[in-house]
């Protein structure tokens, strides 16, 4: 019966909600300044928006925070909170690191080169040009351990028709066996 309920959601299309862009996705900063300061000398992300207020809202208890938004090109922005009086950010040891990243697109694969010789003539560890068969990626880390993924797409436009016919298959297939599907196993032979 659960696999029935958690495989409903692919068969069906009835919502009539039009999702534009991300207004914005938000994450924890160590320190908002250092985080505004980084994010322009590193990936020139101009700040925005900034909002704060030294009170909880609803229960007036002190709780300053600082919440800062980012351009992240074409309306998309990404933004952070730092809060100072709660505990030190940790991260969720239970997930690998490579799992849970931010991933902003370059124009093509010559910006994608050009970003990764200058992120190391400003001393940040990059990772990459990794293949992933229609796009390529580099890796590196934010101040504040926020892992961040550079990618510039590679792929044919049959090529992405094609990713998108099967991935439903490869998700139900998944659903049912938690092995990976080798619907487009052709994205790695280049590897
Ligand atoms: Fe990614």
């Amino acid at each position: 019966m659960v696999k029935i309920l958690y495989s409903m959601p692919l068969k069906r299309n009835f919502s009539m909600i039009n999702v534009k862009r991300f207004h914005h996705v938000a994450y924890r900063c160590i320190d908002a300044k250092v985080t505004v300061d980084w994010y322009k000398e590193h990936l020139n992300m101009e700040l925005t928006v900034a909002i704060a207020e030294n009170e909880v809202p609803s229960t007036k208890a002190p709780d300053p925070y600082m919440h800062i938004f980012l351009d992240a090109g074409m309306g998309n922005v990404l933004a952070f909170f730092e809060i100072p009086n709660s505990p030190d950010m940790g991260r969720d040891e239970n997930t690998p690191k490579w799992v849970q990243h931010i991933a902003l697109e370059v124009e093509n694969l010559d910006a994608l080169i050009n970003a990764k010789a200058e992120l190391q003539n400003k001393g940040i560890d990059v990772l990459g040009p990794i293949n992933h068969g229609v796009f390529k990626s580099l890796y590196f880390f934010d101040p504040n351990g926020h892992r961040l993924e550079l990618a510039a797409n590679t792929g044919t436009t049959d090529q992405m028709v094609e990713l998108k016919r099967v991935a439903p298959l490869m998700v139900e297939e998944w659903a049912q066996t938690k092995v990976a599907p080798t619907h487009a196993a052709w994205l790695h032979e280049k590897d």
